[in-house]
């Protein structure tokens, strides 16, 4: 097993970005809720596009972006953090957590809880109290993870599949 002792987490450069977005692309099967019928080439397709946004997230003040590399510089996880966003229901400015992925030979080595240990830091650095995020329900190992590390569900997020009624009422 790889160790992680050998990795180090530093912030990220905007070098590294095709790395993250790489490895996001990789793992981003696991964050896909199983009710869309998703095609995962699709899904890929559509998160590559949409992370080539980083390279202007990367400037901004607020981004807290971090990567981990290993011995031989290999990029073997990344956390994209983002201080002062409003909490919906109080407006209250918190932090939040964009994506965290770590390269499935690292899993379980430690890696994500250093990640994002040091997106908390950024965040509580900036004064905020809370560090919210959003996962898949059916993403199990990432829930386990998370509680793991002391988050807590506080928001259900739902959706129903439309479909039409068998009897058609006219409206
Ligand atoms: C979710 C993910 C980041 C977790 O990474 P990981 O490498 O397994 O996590 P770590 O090794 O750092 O584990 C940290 C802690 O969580 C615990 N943990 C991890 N997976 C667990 C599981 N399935 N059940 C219980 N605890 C678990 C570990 O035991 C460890 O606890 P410890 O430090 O007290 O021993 C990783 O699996 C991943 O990149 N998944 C794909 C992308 C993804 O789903 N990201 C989350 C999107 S929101």
């Amino acid at each position: 097993m790889p160790l992680a002792d050998e990795v180090v987490v530093r912030p990220a450069s905007s070098s590294d970005i095709p790395a993250i977005i790489d490895l996001a692309v990789e793992v981003v099967g696991h964050s896909v809720s199983p009710l869309r019928e998703s095609r995962l080439e699709a899904v890929q397709e559509y998160r590559r596009a949409d992370l080539q946004a980083l390279h202007e997230v990367l400037a901004l003040p607020e981004s807290g972006i971090f990567v981990a590399e290993d011995r031989q510089g290999r990029l073997v996880g990344h956390v994209i953090a983002m201080a002062g966003r409003s909490e919906s229901s109080t407006g209250e400015l918190q932090g939040w957590i964009f994506d965290l992925s770590v390269v499935p030979d690292f899993w379980g080595t430690g890696v994500a809880r250093r990640l994002l240990e040091r997106a908390e830091d950024f965040v509580m650095a900036r004064g905020l109290r809370f560090l919210g995020l959003g996962v898949t329900s059916a993403n199990k190992r990432a829930l386990a993870f998370y509680e793991r590390l002391g988050y807590q569900e506080e928001r259900k997020q739902m959706v129903k599949t439309l479909s039409p009624r068998a009897s058609e009422e006219e409206h």
